[in-house]
């Protein structure tokens, strides 16, 4: 197994689009991303522009937000079809930080590059690697000293329970819960108490942990659609540092600090 079978999205990337960002997942997923960077990350906070790595960006939804602000931004990712519609979106936008895209996987410009950043964002895509531990030492090194990683990944406790309530208990007995290739469920769904000794292994420092989507995804679907979607948000900010609900949560978003 290696870095060349991480899962490559030109096959996903319409339903990714659709299923993802066209729907209250998404926007759900880029608030609340937003206001943990904003909190926890106080570089952000000062105006001056960072060095930022988008490593496995898709289509470039978190990162055209800190490009509008002024950051210089680096999206790499190994799908063609993510990158396009990357480069797409960010030409659309305002433009006032500086943008490249390069097409190859993130552990590869570990590898062959010198080059670190200030901030690393890797978004829902360690679940999706063959070597994810391997994955979290090459962010690791593609970070400053001093630096930041933002690192959301997909839990797989929120996968067994979502499995229960639906009465899918043979699936849960096989303990063999990766996707099938045909949809969003990932290849690798992290336990994330494995990937907190990742990271400590690794050396770097969690700052802050919290859990996206806590409930809504476990929501009786007519009431989640009749809420409004501030209403939602207001409650998925209120619980998604508080156990017992972060670690239930679809998606664990952690934020690292390189000593
Ligand atoms: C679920 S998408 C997430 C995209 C984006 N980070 C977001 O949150 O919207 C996962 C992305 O990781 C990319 N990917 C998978 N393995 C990769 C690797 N080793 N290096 C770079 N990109 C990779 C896929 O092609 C895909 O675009």
């Amino acid at each position: 197994m290696s870095r060349d079978q991480d899962r490559n999205f030109d096959h996903f990337h319409q339903r990714f689009k659709q299923n993802i960002y066209a729907s209250l997942k998404g926007r759900l997923r880029l608030e609340i991303l937003w206001q943990d960077i904003q909190q926890h990350i106080p570089p952000l906070t000062t105006g001056m522009p960072l060095r930022i790595l988008d490593a496995g960006s898709g289509m470039g939804n978190f990162s055209q937000r800190l490009h509008e602000r002024g950051h210089q931004l680096l999206l790499c990712d190994i799908s063609g079809k993510q990158l396009e519609a990357a480069r797409q979106n960010l030409s659309m936008a305002q433009d006032s930080g500086s943008i490249r895209f390069i097409q190859q996987p993130f552990q590869q410009l570990a590898d062959d590059s010198d080059e670190q950043f200030d901030l690393v964002l890797s978004h829902a895509v360690l679940e999706w690697l063959t070597e994810p531990q391997q994955g979290i030492g090459a962010l690791q090194q593609l970070i400053r000293p001093g630096g930041w990683l933002s690192l959301l990944f997909f839990n797989r406790h929120s996968l067994i329970y979502r499995h229960l309530l639906n009465g899918n208990f043979k699936r849960v007995r096989s303990g063999d819960l990766a996707g099938e290739g045909k949809y969003l469920t990932p290849d690798n769904p992290l336990i994330p108490e494995q990937v907190y000794d990742w990271l400590d292994d690794s050396g770097l420092q969690i700052v802050a942990c919290s859990g996206v989507r806590t409930f809504t995804d476990f929501m009786d679907r007519g009431m989640r659609d009749k809420l409004p979607f501030e209403a939602l948000l207001e409650m998925e900010l209120r619980y998604r540092a508080q156990e017992p609900f972060r670690s239930l949560a679809r998606y664990i978003h952690v934020i690292c600090h390189k000593p």
